[in-house]
């Protein structure tokens, strides 16, 4: 497919934490009237509903997706509406609804209309307490104990069939956790990532919901934008896989994360208070091994826990 200018690019839970950042770095790149935002709820931020199209769509119903495809002539989807991991834990039956019947209703609008890319995030939940726990591989045993690692798992193979049945050219990435200073993340096991910057620029002092030496897999939202648009416009031809690729950022114990923001803010003070996130993290690997993303689309992220931090703290204290 030819890029850029000839471009028409749906994202949807364009409201969401990823989506927001990601809707304004590919209307820079594309044109602002190229790129529809698309969210479920009627309250969008200002900045992504006047910089460009806004809709609403519930992608449990087919029919809404349609109507936006068809009015705007899309040809490029990034699907990013889903539920995480602890609403999913809370709400088995809704996590499903969307995750699932709100891709298969996106691949098969996509499919129908002639839509030639779609962008599925994976995440690091489809792995689960048989995968290996210190370096992840490519290709290891996805078995999840959470219903949002169940639909993940489930949503890269119908991806996967997708391309092969009908030759819609899905992609997709397995996200880490997100770290962000924009919108805050809804309803994940590593949103204490983002959380413990919040609180400490504001009280000085954060109760963590997993233990200090839980290490996860994490990334920087620029770095996950830039893996994000990076994959979705490699040549085809480059990729071996389609929907499942493992992407590293970072990994860091949350103590050594309460540690690098006490360098910045030395009265800073952490406590841990392990909830029922604990077990969700501990099924989950510590690292990732991304060496498929690095050779076939050239993956490199910037941002390490000391960049990262710094940067983070520099952006939530003057917000622009
Ligand atoms: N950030 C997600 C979650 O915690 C993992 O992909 O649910």
């Amino acid at each position: 497919m030819t890029q850029n200018n000839t471009l028409k690019v749906l994202v949807t839970g364009a409201v969401g934490q990823v989506g927001s950042e990601l809707t304004m770095e590919l209307r820079r790149r594309y044109g602002d009237d190229n790129v529809i935002a698309a969210g479920h709820r009627t309250n969008p931020d200002d900045v992504l509903r006047t910089s460009g199209p806004f809709e609403i769509i519930d992608v449990t119903i087919r029919d809404e997706i349609e109507r936006v495809i068809k009015r705007h002539k899309i040809n490029t989807i990034y699907h990013l509406a889903a539920i995480l991991s602890v609403v999913g834990e809370e709400k088995p039956q809704l996590a499903w609804n969307v995750n699932i019947n709100g891709l298969h209703n996106i691949l098969e609008t996509a499919r129908q209309h002639d839509v030639k890319r779609v962008f599925v995030p994976s995440s690091i939940a489809v792995f689960g307490p048989e995968t290996p726990r210190n370096n992840a591989p490519q290709e290891t045993t996805l078995r999840p104990t959470t219903i949002y690692g169940v639909t993940k798992v489930a949503g890269e193979l119908l991806g996967n069939y997708y391309c092969k049945r009908f030759g819609l050219d899905v992609r997709g990435l397995r996200y880490p956790g997100i770290i962000s200073s924009e919108t805050l993340p809804g309803g994940g096991t590593t949103d204490y990532a983002v959380h413990i910057f919040y609180s400490a620029i504001k009280d000085r002092r954060y109760t963590c919901f997993v233990r200090e030496d839980t290490v996860l897999p994490m990334i920087y939202m620029p770095d996950c934008i830039k893996a994000s648009i990076r994959l979705m416009e490699a040549d085809l031809s480059s990729l071996k896989h389609h929907c499942d690729y493992n992407l590293a950022g970072m990994s860091f114990s949350a103590k050594q994360l309460a540690s690098e923001i006490k360098k910045w803010i030395p009265d800073f003070a952490c406590n841990y208070e392990p909830d029922f996130r604990q077990a969700i993290a501990d099924s989950w690997p510590k690292r990732i091994d991304d060496s498929a993303a690095r050779k076939e689309w050239g993956w490199p992220p910037t941002f390490d826990l000391p960049s990262m931090t710094i940067d983070m703290l520099k952006r939530l204290r003057s917000p622009n």
